[in-house]
């Protein structure tokens, strides 16, 4: 990354707030992405009626991507970078996301993790028509809730997002940062399917197998087994797994100071894999799930994330010298997902050795997090909905919530207010990332292990193998949202409902 977001990036905090004050980031966005971000109304703030407006562009278009030098593929990307430009806006702020269908086919925009109005959020045939090539499509939202979001289309998934089509989205909380650093950094972890057909090995059985445990074994080896037995399904072979879309040793270098608090912001952009990610030397404290803060921040050794979840966590710089940020997930790290943290002075050092493999390791869970008390008081009805989630049986590629395939599942159909509690059983043999749009939710329990307090989501991923997860939310924002499987494969294959609120 080569544009001012990359620089902004490596800007310390510190120094960032004081080149640029407080209202830089704004300005900022007006060159992301050369330049086509912002300028043409001429000011990144417009009157509309009495309030401001910030414009932002956003062009959908072909592009030749260099993964790695020498490794070239055709992909789709917003405004010609992969990820797409980091979008930086103010919680609460109202923004007006101007989209470009430059592409040859149809695409939209889904705002994921925000609690936009739902005629804004992006998805095809229910919330608005697909934006056809050449056409333009405005987006406008208030910013909320604050934390680390994404941005990625909802056309064709797994072609599009596949082949790029997905970005950061940080919103800044208007009462400031709970928890202080001197620098951060956004990592999007993605895998790709470049033609080679050498894939990694699939991580079916979720982040449950990213232990390495006897759980995971036995879930990936037989997993594995079955898929042999089946034929597996029309699966990508992905090969080249990428941290801002570029595969080590492409990738960019972290670099710090000694003694600062290094914030990362993790998002898993992944079609199909879960990733676990480790930093050599250091520790990681985990302060936010899907964006969302915790009561105070948890130290592990590494942390699983699960296709569409993110995680913040910070580590302490007190370890001079260039350490690997790598994936423990078989095959994942060899395979470019590999970034370098360089401590200023030791620039020219040899990285560390990569520790391979997870045994023993102390992992993120949601378990492990104290969640703080976020969603809207409900004020209706208590309603409770049991999904179970299965398919994928000998081979199929049908996906189903309690045994229907979308269009034919049935909705959630929900007043405003209402107190709803959802327990998902998984009856089948892969892991299932769910995602409910337009609201975020709490995990009361998993596995049916009541968590202590509750850790604050957007997406949750329900163990392959009789796992469950009960989540609790107030239907607050009025809507048909989709409430699906983040896997593209498992969507396609039906794994959608939709919650219906009046
Ligand atoms: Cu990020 Cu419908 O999803
Ligand atoms: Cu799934």
């Amino acid at each position: 990354m080569d544009t001012i977001i990359g620089k902004v990036r490596s800007l310390s905090r510190r120094r960032f707030l004081r080149v640029f004050g407080q209202g830089g980031l704004g300005a900022l966005a007006l060159t992301v992405g050369g330049g086509s971000l912002l300028p043409r109304q001429g000011g990144a703030m417009q009157r509309k009626g009495a309030r401001a407006v910030r414009e932002i562009h956003l062009e959908a278009r072909e592009v030749t991507w260099e993964l790695a030098p020498g490794k070239r593929i055709k992909a789709m990307a917003y405004n010609g970078q992969i990820p797409g430009p980091e979008l930086r806006l103010k919680e609460g702020e109202r923004v007006r996301i101007v989209l470009k269908n430059a592409l040859p086919e149809p695409t939209t925009i889904h705002w994921h993790g925000v609690n936009v109005p739902n005629p804004m959020d992006g998805v095809p045939g229910i919330t608005q028509k697909p934006v056809q090539p050449g056409e333009t499509f405005v987006y406008e939202f208030e910013a909320r809730p604050a934390g680390t979001r994404w941005y990625h289309t909802h056309f064709q998934e797994h072609r599009q997002m596949d082949l790029g089509l997905t970005a950061p989205l940080i919103i800044e909380p208007a009462a400031g940062e709970p928890f202080g650093f001197d620098r951060e950094y956004t990592l999007v972890l993605d895998d790709w399917a470049t033609g080679t057909g050498r894939s990694v090995p699939r991580t079916q059985e979720g982040t449950a197998g990213a232990s390495g445990g006897m759980g995971g074994m036995m879930g990936g080896g037989m997993g594995r087994t079955m898929e042999g037995m089946m034929g597996g399904g029309q699966h990508p072979a992905y090969d080249t797994m990428t941290v801002n879309g570029k595969a080590y040793p492409a990738t960019q270098p972290l670099k710090v100071r000694r003694g600062e608090r290094v914030r990362l912001r993790l998002i898993n952009a992944s079609a199909e894999h879960t990733h676990v990610a480790r930093l050599g030397g250091h520790t990681l404290h985990v302060t936010h799930t899907d964006g969302n803060p915790l009561v105070q921040p948890v130290e592990v050794d590494a942390i699983p994330l699960a296709p569409s979840e993110r995680c913040d966590a910070f580590f302490r710089a007190k370890t001079p010298g260039v350490w690997p940020l790598t994936c423990t997930q078989p095959g994942h790290t060899g395979a470019g997902e590999q970034v370098l943290v360089v401590y200023e002075g030791h620039e020219r050092d040899r990285p560390a050795p990569i520790q391979e493999g997870a045994a023993a390791l102390h992992l993120w869970q949601n378990a492990l997090g104290r969640g703080r008390p976020m969603l809207p008081p409900p004020s209706g009805r208590e309603r409770f909905f049991d999904l179970t989630l299965s398919g994928g049986m000998m081979g199929s590629d049908a996906w189903t919530i309690n045994g229907k395939q979308y269009p034919h599942t049935d909705p959630l159909r929900l007043q405003r207010g209402d107190r709803v509690r959802v327990r998902f059983s998984n009856h089948s043999m892969e892991a299932h990332p769910m995602h409910l749009h337009g609201q975020s939710f709490k995990i009361l329990a998993v596995n049916d292990r009541r968590l202590p307090a509750p850790v604050v989501k957007d997406s949750v991923e329900v163990e392959a193998h009789m796992g469950s997860v009960e989540i609790e939310f107030t239907a607050h924002n009025p809507g048909d949202w989709f409430f699906h499987c983040h896997i593209p494969m498992h969507m396609e294959g039906g794994m959608i409902t939709l919650a219906k609120i009046a």
